[in-house]
């Protein structure tokens, strides 16, 4: 009695379980287009119709012209860069650089990364007159559009990221540009004692040695 009993709640189970899967496979195979499928309904034989004109994906707006484009409401470069910059950031840009910027530029920035020395035309060294004046945001522009043999790294470096490639390559620009005075004393003591900067003259006994030339 039992096992009929577990026999038939099997059996009713079973065409229970069809039943739903044939509900499901009904769903599966109702009318509708696959993406970028041909039609006749269209005149133009698509059957996705083109995006209405100016949209814009959601998250995609871009309407701050000096964090996207580098440029202040005039359309001229912004002169400085449009976010606050801060270790983290600069740290951020170092790594940017040295992935995107360096086989040409160099670590250094002088230009003469190893795919230039390989041949490539010669890429600019930032440490000149020019470059050191120039905005922020022209470094931004040069990094999203290109420029000369250069091209542009919009499609692989996002906006946050070219602002810290920009802060980057000016801490590269003042790490020539570094006067004596505004070392810390014992760095000086160190570097006016015999022209190379001496990491043990930093430590107190390197400073009276220092000082007492
Ligand atoms: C494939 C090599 C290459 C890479 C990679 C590269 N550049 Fe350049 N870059 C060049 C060349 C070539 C020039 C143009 C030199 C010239 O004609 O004076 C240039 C010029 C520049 C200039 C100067 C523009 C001017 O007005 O003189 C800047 C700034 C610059 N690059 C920044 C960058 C930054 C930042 C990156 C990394 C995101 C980068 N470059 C990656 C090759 C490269």
């Amino acid at each position: 009695m039992k096992t009929e009993f577990k026999r038939t709640l099997a059996a009713v189970m079973a065409i229970l379980t069809m039943v739903a899967l044939a509900g499901c496979a009904d769903m599966k195979d109702q009318a509708r287009y696959e993406p970028l499928e041909q039609s006749a309904f269209f005149a133009d034989g698509r059957a996705s119709r083109p995006l209405v004109e100016n949209t814009i994906a959601r998250g995609f707006l871009r309407e701050d012209d000096a964090f996207y484009r580098g440029l202040n409401s005039e359309g001229n470069f912004v002169a400085r860069i449009p976010v606050p910059v801060d270790a983290a950031m600069l740290a951020r840009g170092k790594n940017r650089y040295d992935i995107y910027c360096a086989p040409c530029h160099a670590r250094i920035g002088d230009g003469m990364g190893m795919i230039v020395q390989r041949g490539y035309k010669e890429a600019a060294s930032y440490h000149t007159d020019r470059l050191r004046a120039i905005e922020d945001g022209y470094i931004y522009d040069v990094i999203t559009n290109g420029f000369s043999k250069m091209q542009g790294y919009a499609s692989q470096v996002r906006p946050a990221d070219r602002w810290a490639i920009v802060a980057y390559v000016r801490a590269l620009q003042l790490s020539r540009m570094g006067e004596l005075a505004g070392l810390p004393a014992e760095a000086r003591a160190g570097l006016e004692h015999d022209g190379k900067y001496d990491p043990a003259a930093s430590d107190h006994e390197g400073v009276e040695h220092g000082s007492a030339h």
